[in-house]
């Protein structure tokens, strides 16, 4: 990863990012550069600038401070995450961020890109070695921004490429095990508690939904619980995440066709990644929140006593459910977690999970479908860290109408809800195993891209870990 620091001696031997309203050569460009790249800049529609000074790459972006910061700072990330391309093309090692405008923050939007963007997962090749990114520093100079801005950009980038990583792995590489232990490396690093619940505890502790989904595997299910807890906490209550951590979703019985759907199933993680990472970021920043996060880990898999469309599984809140699909898992462990969060009479409960792909139907790849009972001033703030971050969230409706698709003449309620509204109805079924402020987010569309999108990159995007350490930065 390319660190980012605060370092003020740039100079015409520098690669440089320029962010600027007006560009002003104020880093010692000879007079016959400058007059070139003004000249260029006057030319309408022209709005950024890469020049090749001596070997050395200068990137204008021209800005209007005026749009709104949010749209600013997205705009900038992605223009930073294009250098970044290009200064690993041409091989270079640093860049710096220079910022002619008033609003220094701008300065992080562009290191944030930049870094994002500069990530690989290729230590799986063996022979190709030649396509290794050269940029290793970033860069901010001029700037008034404080370390603790810096550090904590650091924090969250690094969790963003762990939880790419774990996301990229596939499942002969990491297991549900191997996630739990991948939990407890991180908790040791950034100081906070793990502690892992294996199939023994597991069935002891009655978590009927995780044990129906583990049963065609041979692999054990974990079920890990990860805490940060700082001296004293700013909330009573604690903050709970929940995270579905299915590390292979074949679809079980109810098997998936392999063409762009089971290939990329390894993904099915991606929410466990996300609140475990998050939590990385937040006890490395060492925010002073109380968070818990919870992730039920299991693979998904048609063997030998794989649960069967038409079982009824008693889930343990000992509530039971008409299983109809097997491909339909997500839920079945996410409500064992869930029902065991009400223990920590939270203040929130936020689960994050790659659930369905109606959420993927309905409004594609660039935001996160979400829904709940949490009340508008929770709401309020989590649009808030969603739309800062730009990891936005599409709320739907979560009306109780809703229910009567889930009904069952034979169980509690069935786990699947039918053709129509199916984020909806997943959300809906989840709903019944809390008693707490809630929200889910269904991440089945950004978690995990099939071509490059900026610096989202391809594969894994780490989706929900700037979102959820910004929530917590901020309450
Ligand atoms: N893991 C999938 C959802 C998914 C789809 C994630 C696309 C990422 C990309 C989930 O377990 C699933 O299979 N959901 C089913 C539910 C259905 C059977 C009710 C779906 O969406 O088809
Ligand atoms: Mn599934
Ligand atoms: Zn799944």
């Amino acid at each position: 990863m390319a660190t980012i620091s605060i370092k003020n001696n740039l100079n015409t031997q520098s690669n440089v990012l320029v962010l600027t309203e007006k560009f002003k050569n104020e880093f010692g460009l000879p007079e016959k550069v400058e007059s070139y790249i003004l000249e260029q800049l006057k030319k309408e529609d022209v709005k950024s600038l890469q020049y090749n000074y001596i070997g050395k790459l200068i990137n204008i972006l021209i800005i209007d401070t005026k749009t709104g910061e949010h749209a600013l700072n997205e705009k900038i990330r992605k223009h930073a995450a294009g250098f970044c391309d290009a200064l690993n093309a041409s091989k270079k090692s640093d860049v710096y961020i220079y910022n002619q405008t008033k609003i220094d923050d701008l300065s992080l939007a562009a290191a944030e890109g930049l870094c994002l963007s500069n990530y690989q997962f290729i230590h799986h090749k063996t022979k190709d070695k030649k396509g290794l990114n050269s940029l290793k520093s970033v860069y901010i100079a001029n700037s008034k921004i404080n370390n603790a801005k810096v550090d904590q950009l650091n924090y969250v980038c690094q969790a963003t490429f762990k939880a790419r990583n774990l996301v990229n792995e596939p499942v002969n590489v990491l297991n549900a095990i191997g996630l739990a232990n991948a939990f407890k490396q991180m908790g040791k690093e950034a100081g906070f508690k793990v502690e892992v619940f294996n199939k023994a505890k597991i069935k002891q502790l009655k978590m009927g939904g995780l044990l129906a989904v583990n049963a065609g595997s041979v692999d054990e299910p974990t079920f890990s619980i990860l805490e940060y807890k700082p001296a004293k906490p700013k909330n009573k209550q604690p903050y709970v995440l929940v995270g579905k951590g299915v590390v292979y979703d074949t679809g079980g019985l109810s098997l998936k066709p392999t063409p762009n759907s089971m290939d990329s199933m390894k993904c099915d993680m991606a929410g466990a990644a996300a609140v475990g990472c998050a939590m990385y970021a937040i006890a490395k920043a060492k925010l002073n929140v109380h968070v818990i996060a919870l992730v039920p880990a299991t693979d998904n898999r048609p063997g030998f006593n794989a649960f069967a469309p038409g079982d009824i599984i008693t889930m343990m809140d000992g509530s039971t459910v008409e299983m109809l699909n097997s491909d339909a898992e997500g839920r079945m462990i996410l409500a064992d977690a869930l029902h065991y969060a009400k223990k920590y009479k939270p203040a929130l409960v936020m689960d994050l999970a790659t659930l369905t792909g109606a959420a993927v139907a309905a409004i594609g790849t660039f935001a996160m479908v979400g829904m709940g009972t949490a009340d508008e001033s929770i709401k309020k703030k989590i649009h808030t860290a969603a739309e800062t971050v730009n990891e936005r969230i599409a709320e739907f409706p979560f009306w109780d109408d809703y229910n009567d698709l889930l009904k069952s003449d034979i169980a509690d309620q069935k786990n699947i809800g039918g053709p129509y509204a199916g984020s909806i109805t997943a959300g809906k079924f989840l709903q019944k195993f809390t008693d707490y402020p809630y929200f889910h987010l269904d991440i089945a569309g950004p978690a995990f891209l099939s071509a490059k999108d900026s610096y989202r990159g391809k594969g894994a995007t780490g989706w929900g870990v700037r979102f959820l350490f910004d929530f917590f930065k901020n309450l």
